[in-house]
């Protein structure tokens, strides 16, 4: 198989999971947060220093690659990791989330959904088949189902017909999957908020025996003990013996309470999006560092933290460069801020090792603040 899942041990005082998954580019040890490369790059990031901090693996977009450059021209370049230069783990998401978050006058349809390109206005159609064609051409470890995402609120029989389709076009995936012996194609458990529905959506699933399991559905504007609520209900639906991936969660709060509840894969945009505004996640919280009273401020950003930006620059300085639109002041916050939360997702398998994940959330939240977004 492409794709396994080893289980290393569950924290006793949590029930968290600490394992690996292995991939035909290497280990990913989970719980894991994986940085977001959309356009087949972290933005301002190189491969070097993404590795300098340790991501195991990135994810990048099926609908983005798919309308710009093309996975064709991908493909000729000898696939994603080449024509990127990263040799470590890829997942791609399916495109079904990027299609009705960025698209245009979509239609949705059984066979798939048709939309206008975000870019230049063209008709487009996009089908379970066809996001397994892009997927297999770009050649990522892990690829995803091509689903959809209902929107928040949304009624409960919009929501069990969209995740009955969900379903069969997971096994329309399965079916046009060209290179299952090294690409693993992860099902998106869907269902909202309700319980019932994610219960039928993890049933029917699983049922498929796919190599991993997505929740999905899920940060898209619900209050979070909600999204609390329904992991509680789904992750113990999904087999122990594949792993559980999280999709779109990235604050520092819910990394936590989502491995404590048996999550071992997130991603987000939240890291690199927020640095690129000066805003930073540090040991006693969130620092804009656009605020005047860093002006004069020469110590570093984060006193606790020993990334490249903390060790040789200060805040004013940061300050500075945010402020006057300086490449090089976006490129400091969100080496920062991903290595907050890779040296976060490191505490936190110590945590699960040692059996303390709970007192390792409670010691977070007291330095951090409790709730972030
Ligand atoms: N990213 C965040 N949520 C989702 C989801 O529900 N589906 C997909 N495909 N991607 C996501
Ligand atoms: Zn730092």
């Amino acid at each position: 198989m492409a794709v396994t899942y080893e289980l290393i041990k569950v924290c006793k005082q949590s029930g968290a999971r600490l394992g690996r998954v292995h991939t035909p580019h290497g280990v990913i040890e989970t719980p894991a947060f994986m940085p977001v490369g959309t356009q087949a790059t972290v933005k301002t990031m190189s491969p070097e220093e993404l590795k300098g901090m340790d991501a195991h693996i990135i994810l990048s977009n099926t609908y983005h690659l798919w309308l710009r450059p093309g996975h064709e021209l991908i493909q000729k370049a000898g696939g994603l990791h080449k024509f990127m230069n990263w040799d470590r783990p890829i997942l791609t998401d399916s495109g079904g989330f990027q299609v009705f978050s960025l698209s245009n006058m979509r239609k949705i349809k059984e066979e798939g959904v048709e939309f206008r390109s975000h870019l230049n206005g063209d008709r487009l159609f996009l089908s379970p088949e066809k996001a397994m064609e892009i997927q297999n051409a770009l050649g990522s470890d892990i690829m995803m189902a091509f689903d959809e995402c209902p929107p928040y609120p949304a009624e409960y029989e919009y929501i069990k017909n969209s995740l009955e389709r969900t379903t069969r076009w997971a096994e329309r995936c399965l079916k046009a999957h060209a290179r299952p012996e090294d690409q693993g194609l992860f099902a998106i458990v869907q269902g909202g908020m309700h319980a019932d529905l994610r219960r039928q959506s993890a049933a029917d699933l699983t049922s498929l025996d796919f190599p991993g399991y997505a929740i999905g559905g899920l940060s898209v504007g619900e209050p979070k003990h909600l999204m609390y609520e329904v992991l509680e209900e789904t992750v113990p639906l999904l087999p122990d013996n594949k792993p559980r991936y999280l999709m779109g969660v990235g604050s520092p709060d819910a990394l936590l309470e989502g491995s404590i509840r048996g999550i071992d894969m997130f991603d987000c945009v939240l890291p690199t999006r927020i640095a690129r505004n000066g805003t930073t996640m540090t040991s006693e919280g969130r620092v804009n560092i656009r605020n005047a009273k860093y002006a004069e401020d020469f110590g570093p950003l984060d006193p606790k933290c020993s990334c490249y930006t903390c060790v040789n620059y200060s805040r004013a300085y940061l300050r500075h460069l945010i402020k006057a639109d300086e490449t090089f002041g976006i490129r400091l916050t969100s080496y920062h801020n991903l290595h907050f939360l890779l040296e976060m997702m490191r505490g936190v398998r110590q945590a699960i090792m040692e059996d303390r994940l709970l007192d390792f959330r409670d010691e977070f939240f007291t330095m951090y603040g409790l709730h972030d977004n």
